[in-house]
């Protein structure tokens, strides 16, 4: 079965004071993610991906398309218990603890009374948050509020996990524990639609992705048929000579044929190699932003 379908899904927002204009935050989005797989959804900041998140779940509507979730219409009303889901920015009341705020969105899913502490003890305890349950949520760090976002997204145990960078505020350990966490999950049948900035946590584990440009879907698919394109292609980065010492830094994409030929004559030329990589280049071609798309994703307004 098919978890998220989207057709033509399209947002504007209107932005300006005196005059109105609509910026596209999403362009005739067409994306499915199947049940039981890992998705990323990929972009830099303005691309589209907190907007596409926020349609899905009716926090916004769009101005023209439509999606279903898990073969429902958006809104039914069963999806609330079927669907996790952690905010970007997560803003919680923080006088209550950690234990109390994973069951109220335990009882909000619709867990039963009788269940919802230990279940939120267990989400807790699985997103390393075991000692600090009684803490109230105005003394955790970020990293801990990040934490307990995840716990009360997994609490009813969902059909369908949407976590909107989840990894974000999370030192190096922390974002690969949620690595291992969304890969749990996985493997316990359910299905993760995660957004994320950062390359390398989608390429980890994730089945396929779509990478959002401006709004627009610039790819989707599994990572490695963007990667496996790749392969015969090798940078080298190198320092030649020049005058008494070495120069400046140099980068170069070659043919991996070439690749010998190419370190012989540089030996030649007593340059230093600095190192020898298979090149990355059409991922993060696909990936990178031109300046002016950073630009406008910085457009600040409001209105929806
Ligand atoms: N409420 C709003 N009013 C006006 N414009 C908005 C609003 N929300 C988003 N936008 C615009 O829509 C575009 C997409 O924003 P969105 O938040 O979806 O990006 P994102 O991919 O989640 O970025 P980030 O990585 O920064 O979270 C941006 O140009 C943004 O300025
Ligand atoms: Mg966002």
């Amino acid at each position: 079965m098919v978890a998220i379908e989207c057709q033509g899904l399209t947002k504007d927002f209107h932005v300006g004071f005196w005059r109105k204009r609509p910026v596209r935050a999403l362009d005739a989005l067409e994306l499915e993610v199947a049940e039981g797989e890992i998705f990323g959804l990929l972009g830099h900041n303005g691309a589209g991906k907190t907007t596409t998140i926020k349609l899905l779940l009716r926090l916004i509507f769009p101005t023209s398309g439509t999606a279903r979730i898990l073969g429902r219409p958006l809104g039914a009303p069963d999806l609330a218990a079927r669907i996790g889901y952690l905010p970007e920015n997560p803003y919680f009341y923080d006088y209550l603890k950690c234990r109390e705020l994973v069951e109220y969105y335990a009882e909000l899913a619709g867990v039963p009374a009788g269940e919802r502490r230990a279940r939120a003890q267990e989400a807790l305890a699985r997103v390393g948050m075991a000692e600090a349950m009684e803490q109230p949520l105005r003394k955790c760090s970020k990293g801990m509020v990040q934490r307990v976002g995840l716990a009360q997204a997994i609490v009813h145990r969902p059909q369908l996990a949407i976590l909107d960078e989840p990894m974000s505020g999370l030192d190096p350990a922390g974002r690969a524990e949620v690595r291992d966490l969304i890969l749990e999950l996985r493997q316990q049948g359910a299905t993760v639609l995660f957004s994320t900035h950062i390359l390398s946590d989608a390429e980890q584990i994730c089945d396929r992705v779509a990478i959002l440009k401006r709004g627009r879907l610039a790819f989707a698919g599994p990572l490695d048929a963007v990667a496996g394109r790749e392969e015969s292609e090798i940078e080298i980065v190198f320092r030649e000579r020049a005058g008494g010492g070495l120069g400046l830094v140099r980068r170069e994409t070659i043919a991996a044929a070439e690749l010998w030929s190419r370190l012989e004559a540089l030996r030649a030329k007593q340059a230093q190699i600095v190192s020898v990589n298979p090149a990355r280049r059409r991922l993060e071609d696909l990936f990178r932003a031109e300046p002016a798309e950073r630009a406008a994703g910085r457009g600040a307004g409001q209105g929806n």
